[in-house]
């Protein structure tokens, strides 16, 4: 970053004129205004260099120039040039934060030597700023992909440093890991993030549809087709495209979907027209697609066509400490949506999470927490009876209350109806017979996001 401008403000023509030649003659970018509100006008917190100003201006004079430009932007250096034996005034210009002053008449070295301090000042803010600004965003990341062990500050590490190439990646790791999240981080934290982040579950679309879900059709290119209608390749131009469960896509559809990748176009169905895609695919399974391979399950091209860079996502079993931190964390969110007090990991008898398996991974720790927040066994008994009886609503139904329950069941249906619509609202209202706002209610009142289950 170089902050090499110099933004002088000057009623007087001719020393401004003057004062401009020597600077860029010294190599700096020189803007000049003959008055203060004018350069107000222009000057605004991002700028790449420096003020010098005349102190005794009509309209607005320099002293509350330096006002101004503070509230604008406190590290913005501000440099005075006062009249001989302004001594008073330049100390109070100091005071007021004013990077420095110089009285009139002074030798350009001097003026040349003050501006160029000034300089690498400003350069140092300004990469400070820029800095701040990237670390904000890793942040988020913490935010969204929670966790301190080792293994996954790593996996944070990685998405962000992939995230802006547009290499395929191949997401690996048991079910519940975090998959879907860490798909998700890869689009939102990289350069493609304003494009739209499409995901298609290969698990849940049948057979026929396939083709036509992923490339879309034209009309009447066969029955029940009344409409042109794009695929999700074509949708997902400019962003990404995430392919769950990548391991159960059809073998006959491989083919064409490696065909679309190697090409990098995509033919809808009852077309002759290839349309040109330029899309991000992240893939994930939670099978060994090797092994899917070996078995003549999964085509060999394909796997190393998707799989160029490969992010492994640990299980919740060798995360140690982040079992309690995860447990917190999604205890506080329950707490939140049912509006119940959350249930504080010491009143809890947490050598019990950390013993456990977890199979189910990052998803069971959610639900049990969850539970653990709706149910109201005493909290030393709540986690020793649910990672008993790791499936039974039982426990859930021994000590709550019947709002609880209600409520609790409410979610659940709400959450069913939405996958089996691939997360359509129009369909889950009509499948639950719910007028918008309602459903929009309820979705809110849970935390429910349709996005999620597209
Ligand atoms: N590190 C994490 N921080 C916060 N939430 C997480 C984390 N990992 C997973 N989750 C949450 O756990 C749940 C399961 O995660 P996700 O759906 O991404 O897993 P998955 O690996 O895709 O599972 P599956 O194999 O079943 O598709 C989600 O609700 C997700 O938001
Ligand atoms: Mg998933």
């Amino acid at each position: 970053m170089i902050c090499s401008k110099v933004y002088l403000i000057d009623d007087d023509a001719e020393m401004r004129a003057a004062t401009a030649q020597w600077l860029e003659l010294a190599g700096y970018d020189v803007i000049t205004y003959a008055n203060a509100p004018t350069a107000l006008a222009q000057l605004h917190s991002e700028i790449e260099g420096i003020v010098v100003t005349d102190v005794r201006m009509p309209k607005m004079d320099g002293m509350e120039f330096l006002a101004r430009l503070n509230a604008v932007d406190k590290e913005l250096p501000v440099i005075l040039i006062t009249a001989h034996g302004d001594v008073q005034m330049a100390v109070e210009a100091m005071r007021q934060g004013a990077y420095d002053f110089i009285e009139k008449p002074f030798a350009p070295e001097r003026l040349l030597d003050v501006i160029q301090r000034a300089s690498e000042m400003r350069r140092l803010v300004m990469e400070n700023r820029d800095l701040r600004r990237r670390l904000s965003n890793n942040v988020d990341i913490d935010q969204r992909l929670i966790g301190n062990c080792p293994s996954i500050r790593h996996l944070r590490e990685e998405i962000l440093n992939i995230s802006d190439t547009d290499a395929p990646v191949l997401i690996q790791g048991e079910t519940g890991t975090g998959k879907e999240v860490v798909a998700r981080c890869l689009h939102d934290f990289g350069a493609r993030k304003e494009g739209n982040y499409v995901a298609v579950n290969c698990g849940a679309i049948p057979e026929t549809m396939f083709e036509s879900e992923l490339f879309g059709h034209e009309r009447g290119a066969f029955t029940g087709a009344d409409r042109r209608r794009i695929g999700r390749f074509e949708y997902a131009e400019k962003g990404s495209l995430f392919l769950d469960e990548i391991g159960t896509m059809p073998l006959s559809l491989q083919v064409k979907v490696l065909r679309a990748l190697q090409e990098r176009e995509v033919v809808r169905i009852g077309s002759n027209e290839p349309q040109p895609i330029d899309v991000r695919l992240i893939s994930a399974t939670n099978k060994d697609l090797l092994g899917e391979c070996a078995a003549g399950r999964f085509r060999e091209d394909l796997y190393y066509r998707i799989n160029v860079i490969e992010l492994l996502v640990p299980p919740l079993r060798e995360r140690g400490g982040d079992i309690l931190l995860l447990f917190d964390y999604f205890s506080a969110q329950a707490s939140a949506t049912y509006n119940r007090p959350a249930v504080p990991l010491q009143d809890l008898d947490a050598g019990l999470l950390m013993a456990h398996d977890w199979p189910g991974n990052v998803r069971e720790l959610k639900n049990i927490a969850e539970r653990c927040v709706l149910s109201s066994l005493p909290d030393g008994q709540k986690l020793s009876a649910m990672l008993r009886n790791p499936n039974s609503e039982a426990v859930l139904v021994e000590g709550s209350s019947l709002q609880d329950l209600v409520r609790h069941y409410e979610r659940c249906l709400l959450e069913q109806s939405l996958l089996r619509h691939n997360g359509d609202v129009q369909s889950v209202m009509e499948d639950l017979n719910l007028p918008r706002r309602t459903l929009n209610e309820k979705m809110t009142r849970y935390n429910l996001d349709r996005k999620e289950y597209t």
